[in-house]
């Protein structure tokens, strides 16, 4: 009997490395430190890692600005350690992914150096997107950069260099054959060092076409771009539609050549998820095709309100555009770029929403802290350091509230984290969120986490579809109950602000509110709760 590949349904733990735990007493996370909390992180029942960049980098974009993307930067500890954390991982049954950042480099990396230093036309500058400026010194084109401000910089002999991200990341060439000889021998570098695979970084960017047209509205796109800009979803959808820099169809050859390097590896069963924010959603599924990557975050669940129809509506749309393809869908409520998930929708919400993914076919991405019930961190703007708040003018405030570092243990702030101070401040109210407090209360986030994955591992199978039950109040697709039958679980969540009666058979085996409250006679759901029923 041959097994299913890992990857299928697994769910994954993200770390952002400088904020998970640290070692040296330098206020920010580094490799040991993780590979100490390691037995933590299997104890939860995930079945891989996904580590965020630890290579050398100035650190201008936490650590997505790359200077060498075959070395492990000081501030996280050595090659050695990275070696070490995989060793340990593998022993403990968990896989590790980790970060390519294929879209740009540093603007430390040698090339760029190289690229400054040599003359326009060059071989240097041909690995970048360097063009003259026009005859009245503007940029080459009118777009503007992800973090605000141009997306062109200019070098002291006039010519400009294009950088989707900040200035400090310049794009890469694509067309050209030193970037994909690279980038396939990081690849392979870290695969020879024993990861099992990668999460793709702006995966949809990397190809450039028409680079010097202008854009027709280029801060409208930029707005539409912004997930916390309001805007009519019209509007946005247009707009949307219209980035002249994401998702170009040479990005698929890409992906197809990367394909045959992790096959290449064989029964090592290497996989790949490409972060990948297209327009419209179909054209995610066509980075999931069988030559090409494994899975396509989905970006939905970060944004969505807490609501039965719009829930409903972006579930059912990936679970059917992935079927599509023959994937599998993949669900996360927070990452290191979003508000935490708590902090947008709230407690109750979030972990009800939590419960109810976690039911889903697919794989489940979990950011490290979402187990704590943890909410975005309190910071003053003079902690920010995101170069989105930078390049914005403080307009927006960007990511870094969604990175402060986890509370492990302890009666008072930075819990544990560090010796010294955290690189992020850790505020005193998060005393309840502790790993050693949550640890001894049965009824915590964290246990009722552990049991979701415990009960996902034993009863859900893998490529076992869902059926959406019609809801006893006001039918699936409406009203306040979201309702589907996976194999003997059956999954109910009420998303209104008042309690509901359920008329469902069988018994509650999981609940998002303490299980003090489950009444499995009147089955009576509170507000804003998910329970999963076993028939
Ligand atoms: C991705 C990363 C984000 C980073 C950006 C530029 O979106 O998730 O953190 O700033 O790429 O590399």
């Amino acid at each position: 009997m041959t097994s299913l590949p890992w990857w299928k349904e697994a769910v994954i733990y993200q770390i952002y490395p400088r904020s998970f735990f640290d070692t040296n007493g330098d206020g920010e996370g580094d490799l040991p430190g993780i590979t100490s909390k390691l037995e933590y992180v299997q104890q939860l029942g995930v079945d891989a890692i996904w580590l965020s960049p630890f290579y050398t980098s100035p650190n201008k974009d936490g650590g997505y600005d790359v200077a060498d993307p075959r070395d492990v930067d000081p501030r996280f500890g050595s090659l050695n350690d990275a070696k070490a954390l995989i060793h340990r991982a593998h022993e403990l049954n968990l896989k590790v992914l980790a970060d390519i950042v294929p879209n740009h480099f540093s603007d430390q990396h040698k090339w760029f150096q190289a690229a400054l230093h040599a003359a326009p036309g060059s071989a240097e500058r041909a690995r970048f997107h360097f063009y003259d400026a026009h005859l009245d010194g503007t940029p080459p084109n009118n777009w503007i950069s992800l973090f605000g401000g141009p997306s062109w910089t200019q070098v002291p002999d006039g010519q400009y260099y294009l950088h989707l991200f900040d200035s400090s990341q310049p794009d890469l060439n694509w067309d050209n054959a030193d970037v994909k000889e690279d980038f396939e021998k990081t690849l392979r570098f870290w695969l020879d060092l024993g990861v099992d695979g990668f999460r793709i970084d702006v995966a949809h960017g990397l190809v450039k076409e028409d680079i010097l047209k202008n854009h027709h509205d280029p801060q409208g796109l930029s707005n539409a771009l912004r997930l916390d800009y309001p805007m009519e979803p019209d509007e946005r959808n247009e707009l949307l539609l219209s980035v002249p820099y994401f998702d170009r169809q040479g990005v698929h050859e890409i992906y197809r050549s990367w394909r045959n390097i992790f096959d290449s590896y064989g029964d090592r069963e290497i996989m790949a998820v490409a972060e990948a924010w297209v327009h419209p959603p179909i054209n995610a599924t066509k980075y999931v095709r069988a030559d090409e990557l494994h899975q396509v975050f989905n970006f939905d669940l970060l944004t969505a309100p807490f609501e039965a129809a719009h829930l409903f509506e972006v579930i059912n749309r990936s679970i059917e555009l992935n079927a599509s393809v023959n994937a599998l869908p993949t669900w996360a409520l927070s990452n290191h770029d979003s508000p935490r998930v708590a902090s947008r929708i709230g407690d109750q919400p979030s972990c009800a929403l939590a419960l109810f993914v976690l039911a889903l076919p697919g794989s489940n991405y979990i950011f490290a802290g979402q187990e704590l019930g943890l909410p975005d961190g309190e910071l003053q703007d003079n902690d920010r350091q995101d170069p989105s708040f930078v390049r914005s003018g403080g307009l927006v405030k960007g990511r870094d509230g969604a990175r402060v570092p986890l509370p492990w243990s302890g009666d008072s702030t930075p819990f544990g984290f560090t010796a010294g101070t955290p690189w992020l401040p850790l505020s005193q109210s998060w005393q309840p969120y502790t790993v050693e407090n949550q640890e001894k209360d049965a009824e915590s986030i964290l246990n009722l986490f552990r049991r979701a994955l415990s009960i996902r591992r034993e009863n859900l199978l893998v490529g076992q579809n869902i059926q959406w039950l019609e809801s006893p109040l006001h039918g699936t697709k409406g009203g306040s109950i979201l309702a589907f039958k996976r194999g003997s679980i059956t999954v109910v969540m009420n998303v209104s602000d008042s309690e509901n009666v359920i008329e469902l058979a069988g018994n509650v085996v999981l609940a998002s509110f303490s299980s003090m409250q489950v009444n499995t006679a009147i089955k009576l759901l509170p507000a804003r709760s998910c329970i999963w029923i076993s028939n």
